[in-house]
């Protein structure tokens, strides 16, 4: 019988994870943050976004770290550290950058600062908020959907 191919399942798992957390970004950078700018009251705006980007938040860290385990599980099966020093693995470069600023963000700027930060800006002035966050959320989406552009089609031999 033959060996099962933990590297295969690693990748398969890894994909299925970038698409429930890149999902999730699009719905809420495409769907939620318009639909809360537009046609919820300011009053009640801060309150529903944190409902529903919290619990969002939760499931993204789980996500992150997943992500992350089996990306460094398949780059130490390939042997591949190298890779970080060579340029033609700039998609390589790419998902861990995105990985890292996501990671940044989720444990320890959130947490420490950036919850309280955000709530106050949006008891002030909601509208400003709400247009900081959504811009925010947009470069994020973007980075995030060039990364998978670049993780596939670099994965499967395209370099420039
Ligand atoms: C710590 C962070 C990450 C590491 C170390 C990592 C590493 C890897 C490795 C080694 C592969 C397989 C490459 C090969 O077969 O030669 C891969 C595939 C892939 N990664 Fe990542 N990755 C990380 C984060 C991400 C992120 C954040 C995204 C998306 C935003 C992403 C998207 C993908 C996709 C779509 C593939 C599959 C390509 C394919 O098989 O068609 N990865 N990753």
């Amino acid at each position: 019988m033959e060996s099962i191919d933990f590297f295969t399942l690693a990748r398969a798992l890894h994909v299925v994870r970038v698409v429930l957390w890149i999902g999730g970004v699009a719905f809420v950078t495409t769907i939620l943050i318009p639909a809360l700018k537009t046609k919820i009251k300011a009053d009640q705006r801060l309150d529903l976004f944190e409902l529903l980007e919290g619990r969002f938040a939760f499931q993204a860290k789980v996500v992150t770290v997943i992500t992350g385990a089996t990306g460094f599980y398949m780059l130490y099966v390939l042997d591949g550290w190298e890779r970080y020093l060579q340029p033609q693995f700039w998609w390589i470069h790419l998902m861990t950058a995105v990985w890292l600023i996501f990671t940044i963000v989720l444990f320890i700027l959130e947490p420490l600062f950036l919850h309280n930060w955000f709530h106050n800006q949006a008891t002030k002035d909601s509208k400003n908020a709400f247009v900081w966050l959504h811009r925010m959320h947009k470069i994020l989406l973007s980075l995030s959907l060039l990364t998978v552009f670049a993780a596939v089609a670099g994965s499967h031999g395209f370099s420039f």
